[in-house]
């Protein structure tokens, strides 16, 4: 068990929503909006380490975005490609290892190597986490877990970690799941992992969203009683 007087490295977990609606509501089109919520990727995982954040997971893209008109995906897919291309050095350099999570088999050709090599490069990151999830459903992922399991025994830890292992990522609980852009939802985000998150929704459009944004998510977390359950709270000490 964590000890209270011990600062531990939070896990923080952001629905990066309202690229859209920024872009629309200044008569832009709607990727004008998904290119300025990369620069609010870079600026808010570069605030995360001061704020005692270890592991930040970001949500770009869901399996159920794959509905949206050919153009807008593929804007996207244009995005994660330059995005690997070019953050990649920076992130190595900073310190932050990359992971993405996600169906791979989906993704167009090229894409998949190069996040085997993003991967590779940033592997020795030890000041953040970053964890990206792309074509990323967490009901499909705790299907895929069950559909392996076949009737066999699972614990909590087991079955978590066969979960994550169906979308290329290593089991963490989230402690501090934020949504921007105003909606109250989950859309099929870490339904397994944010069990006993604190959740935090704010009307920020990601494109907007920054470091002060972060800090008042971090403050409004330390706030609040965990219990996980019980009767004891265990308000968890932010490093910051
Ligand atoms: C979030 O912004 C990014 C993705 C889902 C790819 P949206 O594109 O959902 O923006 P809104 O919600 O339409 O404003
Ligand atoms: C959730 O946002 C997915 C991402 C942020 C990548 P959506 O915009 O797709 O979710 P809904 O449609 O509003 O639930
Ligand atoms: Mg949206």
């Amino acid at each position: 068990m964590q000890s209270e007087a011990e600062p531990r490295a939070l896990h923080a977990a952001i629905i990066m929503d309202g690229n859209g609606r920024w872009a629309t509501g200044r008569g832009l089109p709607r990727l004008a909006g998904h290119r300025r919520g990369v620069e609010a990727i870079r600026r808010t995982a570069e605030a995360c380490p001061d704020l005692g954040i270890g592991t930040l997971t970001l949500y770009a893209f869901s399996a159920d975005n794959w509905q949206r008109p050919a153009d807008e995906v593929g804007g996207l897919m244009r995005l994660l490609r330059t995005y690997l291309r070019n953050e990649t050095q920076r992130l190595a350099r900073s310190g932050t290892r990359l992971s993405v999570v996600g169906r791979r088999d989906r993704l167009p050709a090229g894409i998949p190597e190069a996040i085997a090599a993003a991967e590779a490069a940033t592997a020795e990151g030890r000041r953040l986490h970053l964890r990206i999830c792309v074509d990323y459903s967490a009901r499909d992922a705790i299907i895929e877990a069950a559909r392996r399991l076949e009737g066999g025994e699972a614990t909590r830890e087991s079955f978590g970690a066969m979960i994550a292992g169906e979308m290329h990522g290593s089991p963490v609980e989230v402690d501090l799941l934020i949504r921007t852009g105003g909606e109250k939802r989950l859309s099929d985000f870490m339904l397994w992992e944010a069990a006993y998150a604190e959740l935090h929704f704010t009307d920020r459009m990601w494109p907007e969203f920054g470091e002060e944004d972060l800090a008042l998510a971090v403050a409004d977390f330390a706030q609040r009683d965990r219990r996980f359950g019980g009767l004891k709270s265990s308000r968890v000490m932010v490093a910051a």
